[in-house]
């Protein structure tokens, strides 16, 4: 089982909600109970984020929080955040997506909207296609192979740096490609490790103006941002200056032209090499850490995983073409991304009064709902909390509900990258699994941390060669 084959297809029309009242009898959603004055949920969603969104499908449907004064709508059936996605009347906007404009700016393909937002995936699509992902291949394969080797047996491991290293040079190298990325490679993960632990912060805790004052932590945000700003510029002005165009990402940007015919803007330009590899960084390490936490927890199925790679390779070292074979090894990425999902929370705001579940929802209202949640749902999973990779094979895949696994979402923001995450993350489940069992080392803390992605807290483990 992958996760494209248990993703239904995008499409253009939204899902049918189950229940539609006759037009004109739609109901306000309930208020999700614990609200207290001045704050509402504000609190809780704070303390406890992921307990907070998984019970709020006790409360109903589709159902109303108040953060402060705001009132928030959350949706929490597979249906309906299947409904969400694919409607044209809900868009990328609201409080989390403007709190992260001063990262990924407000000009690229994560953030934009309407005709500029199909313009920005039309070029950067092909890049992202499945015929286009062999061509990673080589990268890949190097990549998982260098991590392998690098570590050495009974040594500890910082799975928090391996995983970034890993996801921002296999981005870097295949979507921007260059030899000048090795060592660039190395300070973008730098940059983006300080630049996302502050966007949080700033994200949950909004104190304005205090994240202004000269202190050291703003200090070290407002510098790995701007290296982070600089790093891009630095590596489109090289391009530029060695007059090649290989077939890549960045060429495709550089040549890309608006809906008048005329070259897009270097703000554009810039706005989208970030919009594409910070998304790309922070999701692949964060899952590539829950991955190397399961290897640790599960050693049976690591031992699975490693004789389906050996039956596949007789020995020789896994390479890109035997990965989409490994069903064992793409059950124990879906089934870990089921439960600790790197994307644990999405938001988007109605541009239109529209209806869910028999519901209004009024223009402007902003709605929030949570892969984690839905992907936990006992509704939906039996033996909801369990590790059971065997849940994907296909006679027992068939019964889980549409929309309750889509850790890449559907519609039109459907994560371009799919295909090319589930290449990188087999080629490095099967590399490790095969090279080494792994045991957390003391010391090791593998507690979720939620940040705008989920990881753990401190994973520490050691190899043990096989
Ligand atoms: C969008 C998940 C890896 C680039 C998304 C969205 C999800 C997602 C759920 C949709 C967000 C929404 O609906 O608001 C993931 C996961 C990944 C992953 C789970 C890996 C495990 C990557 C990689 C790249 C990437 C490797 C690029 C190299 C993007 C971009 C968007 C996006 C550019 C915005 C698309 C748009 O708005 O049109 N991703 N992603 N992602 N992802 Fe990924």
């Amino acid at each position: 089982m992958t996760v494209e084959s248990v993703q239904p297809e995008s499409r253009p029309e939204p899902a049918a909600a189950p229940d539609e009242p006759p037009a004109g009898q739609l109901l306000e959603p309930p208020v999700a109970g614990g609200a207290v004055p001045v704050l509402g949920h504000g609190l809780k969603l704070v303390r406890d984020p992921l307990g907070f969104m998984s019970q709020l499908r006790d409360h109903g449907d589709v159902v109303r929080l108040r953060l402060g004064p705001k009132t928030v709508y959350a949706v929490t059936t597979p249906t309906l955040t299947g409904a969400v996605a694919l409607s044209p009347d809900y868009i990328i906007s609201g409080p989390l997506w403007e709190s992260l404009e001063g990262l990924l700016g407000r000009q690229g393909v994560a953030t934009a909207n309407g005709a500029l937002h199909r313009r920005q995936r039309r070029t950067i699509q092909p890049a992202f296609r499945l015929d286009a992902i062999p061509a990673y291949g080589p990268i890949m394969e190097e990549e998982a192979h260098a991590l392998t080797a690098r570590w050495r047996p009974g040594q500890v491991v910082d799975c928090t740096s391996e995983s970034f290293r890993i996801a921002v040079r296999i981005a870097a190298r295949c979507l921007l490609r260059g030899q000048y990325m090795d060592e660039r490679a190395e300070r973008l993960c730098t940059a983006l490790a300080t630049v996302f632990r502050g966007m949080y912060r700033r994200m949950v805790v909004p104190l304005g103006p205090l994240y202004r004052l000269p202190l050291p932590g703003n200090r070290e945000f407002n510098r790995a941002l701007a290296d982070l700003h600089l790093l891009v510029d630095e590596i489109v002005a090289e391009r530029r200056a060695s007059g090649q165009k290989p077939d890549d990402l960045l060429t495709a940007l550089l040549e890309a032209k608006d809906d008048n015919g005329e070259p897009i803007g270097e703000q554009e330009i810039h706005d989208q090499v970030v919009a594409i590899l910070t998304p790309g960084s922070e999701t692949i390490a964060s899952t590539v850490m829950w991955l190397l936490q399961a290897l640790a927890e599960h050693p049976e199925h690591a031992d699975r995983i490693r004789a389906e790679v050996e039956s596949a390779t007789n020995g020789r070292p896994v390479g890109f073409d035997d990965v989409r074979g490994l069903t064992h090894t793409n059950n124990v990425i879906v089934e870990t991304m089921r439960l600790r999902p790197a994307v644990w929370i999405l938001t988007r705001r109605a541009v239109a009064d529209t209806e869910l579940g028999g519901y209004r929802i009024p223009a402007g209202a902003d709605i929030i709902y949570s892969p984690y949640a839905i992907q936990r749902d006992p509704r939906s999973y039996r033996d909801h909390l369990e590790f059971d990779p065997d849940r994907w094979l296909p006679e027992r895949s068939k019964d889980i509900p549409k929309y309750a696994m889509s850790p890449f979402s559907v519609g039109n923001r459907k994560c371009p990258s799919d295909h090319f995450s589930m290449a990188q993350l087999s080629l490095v489940t099967a590399a490790v699994a095969t090279r080494f069992r792994l045991e957390q080392a003391p010391g090791s803390n593998d507690a979720v941390r939620v940040g705008i992605t989920l990881r753990p807290h401190n994973l520490l483990v050691r190899p043990v060669a096989r």
